[in-house]
């Protein structure tokens, strides 16, 4: 079959070589004249030609790179489309792309370098900022975090040298608390590093101006950001939770953990059942869609209606997407009925995974705080927070903060595997068993002669501890994990 094929080949060949036939009158094939044959020759030719160019192309692709319509570009100086804000980038991705995953929206929202909303402004601002966080509410919060460091530290033998690792520190209120409380206790004797995961360098400046004084604000060769604490402690910044291994030391003593109100600002990823499988909640674009979030509470005002109308809205995505494996995969949500919805935080696995990994030669703590559910798959929480009230998630995307409630049992789940875990126990018990009564009674007692003081310590501490809706004391938890065979620590049950 192919020595056949072959000869046919060579056969055609062989004949597109081959002059012409010319009779005796001087017509082409018996047929046609010099001039007719010409024609045909020349016409045959032409479309080879042009089939040739068709299959190599006739331009230099890169000549037209910038005449091609291009992905939504910020700094437009040729082509592309410029962008002013967030809404006008996913407007335009979502034209060029069709609707985007939830997570990927979430994540522009939250830390795009030049529109996210941490990126670029101190949410936590006293007079601009759109939420307060238990740190900031009273020094109180640190200072048992502090003693609990303490009592944790004394049960893993004293260890000499320790770093004390900060994800999402804010204002840099809780690390200032925590060191200065801890500082007293050791009396100055522990050596104590510092490293703050920080994705916002707006935040990492104001968290450098609380806790160095007089240092300089240095960069590294790995475009981190270093100092000297006012404690003269070595304190280093960095971006996220992969950077920390490139930090001298990190990973030779003890690293003892927070994390407070990070998990909930991490981007998430949302899923219905259907009957033919799981299906992926995705970002349109809508100008029109009113919002009609469920997580609304009904007593906050939401007068003005620019926060009602939603430029995005989520759509179900019509097919499995390669993210519909995440809970097809997961036998917790097996047994889920149809119409059930379900978020997912891939990236809180990831943090937590190097948690884990940083408890290193059986000492060191992890502590996570956050608000969230102790025993529940999160369904529909994400929301959007801005200035102090509840409104969609899909508005002034990048000006308002968005958050979910952290899937506790899921961290609980995972880190059972590696550590001891411990929690989540509600934070008005935590911060009784360490001391806040006391701590609160002592300052009391300072301010005798200075009633409206007073009522500012009073105060706090209910807002801390109470367990009522309006308070803190029951919707924050505190979740603990230690290196395996440890004894239960103060604040879940134990003591030193
Ligand atoms: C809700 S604030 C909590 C601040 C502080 N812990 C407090 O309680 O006051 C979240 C913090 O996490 C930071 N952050 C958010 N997403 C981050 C990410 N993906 N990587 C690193 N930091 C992040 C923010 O910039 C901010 O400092």
């Amino acid at each position: 079959m192919f020595k056949h094929f072959q000869r046919v080949r060579h056969f055609s060949r062989s004949r597109l070589l081959c002059k012409p036939p010319i009779d005796s009158n001087g017509l082409y094939y018996g047929k046609f004249t010099k001039e007719e044959y010409d024609q045909a020759a020349k016409y045959v030719k032409d479309q080879y030609d042009n089939l040739a160019n068709l299959i190599k192309g006739t331009t230099h692709i890169r000549e037209n790179l910038d005449k091609m319509p291009a992905f939504p570009s910020i700094d437009r100086t040729k082509g592309g489309i410029k962008v002013e804000n967030l809404s006008q980038f996913f407007e335009q991705t979502i034209k060029t792309t069709g609707p985007i995953t939830l997570l990927a929206y979430m994540r522009q929202c939250l830390t795009h370098p030049d529109f996210g909303y941490y990126t670029t402004r101190n949410p936590l601002d006293f007079k601009t900022g759109d939420f307060i966080t238990s740190p900031e509410i009273s020094s109180m919060f640190g200072e048992m975090l502090g003693i609990w460091l303490y009592s944790t530290w004394l049960n893993q033998d004293k260890p000499s040298s320790i770093n004390i690792i900060e994800f999402g520190p804010g204002k840099g209120t809780l690390m200032h608390d925590v060191i200065q409380i801890f500082n007293k206790f050791v009396m100055n004797k522990v050596k104590i590093n510092i490293i703050m995961i920080e994705s916002s360098s707006v935040l990492r400046y104001e968290q450098y101006k609380l806790l160095c004084t007089q240092h300089p604000f240095n960069s590294t060769e790995h475009g981190f950001n270093k100092s000297i604490t006012k404690w003269n402690n070595e304190i280093w910044w960095c971006n996220t939770e992969k950077d920390i291994d490139l930090i001298n030391e990190s990973i030779e003593v003890p690293n003892y953990i927070l994390a407070h109100e990070f998990f909930d600002a991490l981007p998430i990823k949302s899923f219905i059942k259907q009957k033919n499988g799981w299906r992926e909640l995705l970002v349109e674009h809508s100008p029109s869609v009113n919002n009609t979030q469920g997580k609304l509470p009904s007593n906050e005002e939401t007068s003005n209606n620019d926060l009602l109308n939603a430029d995005f809205h989520l759509t179900l995505a019509p097919n499995e997407t390669p993210s519909s494996m995440i809970p097809k995969l997961n036998p917790r949500y097996e047994n889920l009925p149809v119409g059930s919805r379900v978020e997912i935080c891939p990236d809180s696995e990831f943090y937590l995974m190097k948690m884990i990994q940083l408890l290193n030669n059986n000492k060191g703590a992890v502590l996570i705080i956050d608000y969230g559910l102790s025993n529940q798959i999160p369904e529909n929480s994400l929301r959007g927070i801005y200035k102090h009230k509840f409104v969609s998630p899909f508005i002034k995307p990048g000006e308002v903060d968005l958050s979910i409630d952290v899937d506790f049992q899921n961290l609980k789940n995972i880190a059972k595997n590696y550590t001891n875990v411990y929690g989540p126990v509600d934070q008005g018990d935590y911060l009784h068993e360490c001391g806040i009564g006391h701590r609160a009674q002592q300052l009391l007692d300072k301010n005798s002669d200075n009633y409206s003081e007073q009522e500012k310590i009073f105060n706090s501490y209910k807002r801390l501890t109470d367990k009522d809706d309006k308070s803190m004391g029951k919707i924050y938890k505190f979740l603990c994990l230690l290196p395996k065979d440890s004894k239960p620590p103060v604040g879940f049950g134990g003591s030193v």
